[in-house]
C-alpha cells in the first residue's frame, strides 16, 4: 500500500500542494501530471522517502523501485553496479564488506561486522545479485558486452533501460518513474509501454507525453489548484473531466455571485429604513452564499521568441566526407552535405544511431561554441571527427541546447545571475523581461539554480538563447522535460525563426511542423539526406 495523508509542501511563497490525501492501489497504473514546476518530482520524492513532507504522513511498501528524472546521475558507475544499487540495503552492505576485506589486518570487531554484513547480503539475495542483474538487463535488451561498461558510455535509450533494471532490481511492490520516456526513441517507448502494461505492482509515472500516458494509465493524479486530484481513465479522459468539473464550479460561482449582488443591493437600499428584519436575514444569506474562492490553475504559457543579432552568410555549413568511429565502432560513414541559411533540418534515427555524435562534430568545429559547453559533451576535444571537414560559413554564430542540458547550468547561483554572465552588458530590465517571458516572474527570477525543476532548467536555457540571439540553433532533444504549453511555444518559435536550425527530437509534431529537410540516420551508418518535409520524406520512402 502506498498512500499519503494530509501532506503539504510549499517553498517560500509558492504553495505546491496543501492537505493532500490519496492512495495508490496495486495493479493500477497512475500518471502524475501537471505543468513544469508544479511539484511532480517533489511529490515523487515524498513517495519514495527521499524528501520528508513539511506536513502530513506517507505510508510506503517495504520495497520501492525508483527511476529519477536525472538520467545522468550514475555516469561514473559500471552498468551491473548501477543495477545492484537499486537495492540500497544490499549495496551498502556490499560496499562495507569490500572495505573490510581490503584491510591488511582485520580486528575481531571487523570479523563480527563481516558476519553481520554477510547476513544482510544473504537476506537480500546478494549472492545471486550479479546474475540477477544480468538477467534483468538481458530482458531489457542490454547485450552482455555492455554489462562491463560505464554508464557514461551508453546512449540515452540504453541508459534508461539500465536505470529501469535498477528500479526493478529486488522485486519492488511499487514502481516510481520520473519522465521515463525522455531520451527514448519510439521503438523503445513502445517496448516500455508493453512492459508496464503487464507489471503487477503499482506504477506511478510522471510524463509530459500524452501518447505514453494514454497507453499505460488506468488513472491520472493531476497536480493543480494547489492539490492533487485523481481521475479514473487515461490522460485524455482526465482533460475532459477536468474541464467539465471546472466549468461546473465556475458557473455555480457565477450564479451565486449574481444572487449576492442582488441581496447586497436590497441591503444597501433598505438598511437605513424600516425593514430591518428583512435586511438582517438577507445579510445572513449573503454570508452563507459567500463564493468559495477558486484556487487559480497553475497552467501558464511561456513566450519563446528566437531572434538573430545578425544573419549569417548564405552558405552556412559545409560537410565534406565527415567520418567518425568510437574505438572500432563506426558511427558515421562519410557524410557530405551543404546547408543554406534558413534551412531547418531534423536529425532522425534510433537511439545510438549517431545524431548527438554528428552535432558534437559540428559544435567542435564551430568558432563560437564556448569551451564550457564542449567540455560537457563527452570527449569533445579537437576536431572530434576522424576524417573529412566541417566548414562553418561567414558570420555563423551557434546557439546550443544539449541533450544533457541540466549540466550546463551550474549550481550555487541564481537564475538571474546565471543568465547575466552570457551578456554582461545586458540591463536588469532586459534580463528580467526575458526571464518573465519564460515564467520566471518576480522572485522566481532570483531562485537558486540548485532547485530548478527539469522544465525550469530547459526554460532558463531558452532564456540564454533569447539573450544571445545566435543565427544557428543546434537543439538536441529540447522537448524532454517540457510541458505541453512550452512545447507548443517552442514549436511556434522555431517555425518563426529566420536563421538555421539543426534539431534532434522524437516529437513528431515538432518534426512535422518545423523541419524543411531530414537527415535520417540508417542502420548501416549512412545518413539519408532528404530536402523536404517529413511528410514528403515518408511518402518518398514508402514508394
Ligand atoms: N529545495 C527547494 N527550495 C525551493 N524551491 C524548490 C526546492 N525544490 C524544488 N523547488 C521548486 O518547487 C517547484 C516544483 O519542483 P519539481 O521539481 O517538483 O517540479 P516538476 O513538477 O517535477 O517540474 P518538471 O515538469 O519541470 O520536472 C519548482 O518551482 C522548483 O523550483
Ligand atoms: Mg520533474
Amino acid at each position: 500500500m502506498l498512500s499519503v495523508s494530509n501532506v503539504s509542501m510549499r517553498y517560500g511563497a509558492k504553495i505546491l500542494f496543501e492537505e493532500v490525501s490519496t492512495a495508490f492501489t496495486p495493479g493500477k497504473r497512475y500518471g502524475l501530471t501537471g505543468p513544469n514546476g508544479s511539484g511532480k518530482s517533489t511529490f515523487m520524492k515524498l513517495l519514495s522517502g527521499e524528501l520528508e513532507p513539511q506536513k502530513g504522513t506517507v505510508v510506503r511498501p517495504r520495497k520501492l523501485g525508483v527511476l529519477s528524472q536525472d538520467q545522468f546521475a550514475f555516469d561514473p558507475h559500471g552498468v551491473i553496479d548501477t543495477v545492484i544499487m537499486g537495492n540500497k540495503r544490499l549495496w551498502a552492505a556490499l560496499q562495507e564488506r569490500d572495505t573490510i576485506y581490503a584491510k591488511h589486518d582485520m580486528t575481531d570487531a571487523d570479523g563480527m561486522k563481516l558476519g553481520e554484513l554477510e547476513g544482510i547480503v544473504g537476506e537480500e539475495d546478494g549472492y545471486t545479485g550479479e546474475s540477477d542483474a544480468a538477467i534483468l538487463l538481458q530482458g531489457l535488451d542490454i547485450s552482455d558486452e555492455l554489462h562491463s561498461r560505464k554508464m557514461g558510455e551508453l546512449q540515452g535509450g540504453q541508459k534508461v533501460r539500465v536505470l529501469l533494471a535498477q528500479a526493478l532490481f529486488g522485486h519492488p511492490q511499487a514502481l516510481l518513474l520520473d519522465e521515463p520516456t525522455n531520451h527514448l526513441d519510439l521503438d523503445s517507448i513502445h517496448w516500455l509501454q508493453g512492459f508496464l502494461n503487464v507489471y503487477d505492482g503499482v506504477v506511478i509515472a510522471i510524463s509530459h507525453d500524452r501518447h505514453f500516458l494514454n497507453s499505460i494509465c488506468t488513472h491520472i493524479a493531476d497536480i493543480d489548484y494547489e492539490t492533487i486530484i485523481t481521475y479514473t481513465g487515461s490522460y485524455d479522459d482526465m482533460v475532459v473531466a477536468k474541464t467539465q468539473v471546472r466549468s461546473q464550479i465556475e458557473s455555480q460561482n457565477a450564479q451565486r455571485e449574481k444572487k449576492i449582488a442582488q441581496l447586497n443591493e436590497f441591503i444597501a437600499r433598505f438598511s437605513a429604513g424600516t425593514r430591518s428584519s428583512q435586511v438582517q436575514s438577507r445579510r445572513k444569506e449573503v454570508e452563507r452564499l459567500q463564493v468559495t474562492e477558486l484556487a487559480r490553475s497553475n497552467i501558464q504559457r511561456p513566450y519563446i521568441k528566437f531572434e538573430q543579432k545578425r544573419p549569417s552568410g548564405k552558405h552556412i555549413l559545409e560537410l565534406e566526407g565527415v567520418r567518425k568511429s568510437y574505438a572500432d565502432k563506426e558511427v558515421i560513414r562519410t557524410f557530405t552535405a551543404s546547408v543554406i541559411r534558413g534551412e531547418k533540418i531534423a536529425l532522425m534515427g534510433r537511439n545510438g544511431a549517431g545524431k548527438t555524435t554528428l552535432l558534437n562534430a559540428l559544435l567542435a568545429n564551430s568558432p563560437t561554441t564556448p569551451e564550457a559547453e564542449l567540455r560537457t559533451t563527452s570527449g569533445c576535444d579537437g576536431a572530434f571527427i576522424d576524417g573529412g571537414k566541417v566548414i562553418w560559413g561567414h558570420e555563423a554564430s551557434v546557439g546550443y541546447f544539449a541533450q544533457d542540458h541540466r549540466t550546463l547550468i551550474e549550481t550555487g547561483t541564481t537564475a538571474l545571475e546565471w543568465l547575466h554572465q552570457w551578456d554582461p552588458s545586458a540591463s536588469n530590465e532586459e534580463l528580467r523581461g526575458i526571464l518573465g517571458q519564460m515564467l520566471f516572474a518576480r522572485e522566481e527570477a532570483t531562485k537558486s539554480t540548485n532547485v530548478l525543476s527539469g522544465g525550469e532548467a530547459a526554460r532558463l536555457l531558452f532564456c540564454k538563447l533569447m539573450l544571445q540571439k545566435p543565427n544557428v540553433l543546434v537543439f538536441d532533444e529540447p522537448t524532454n522535460h517540457l510541458d505541453l504549453e512550452s512545447i507548443n511555444a517552442l514549436n511556434i518559435a522555431l517555425q518563426r525563426f529566420h536563421g538555421t536550425v539543426l534539431l534532434v527530437t522524437h516529437d513528431h509534431d515538432l518534426i512535422d511542423e518545423v523541419a524543411t529537410r531530414i537527415w535520417h540516420f540508417e542502420s548501416d551508418h549512412k545518413i539519408t539526406d532528404f530536402k523536404g518535409s517529413y511528410e514528403d520524406y515518408q511518402a518518398a520512402v514508402v514508394v
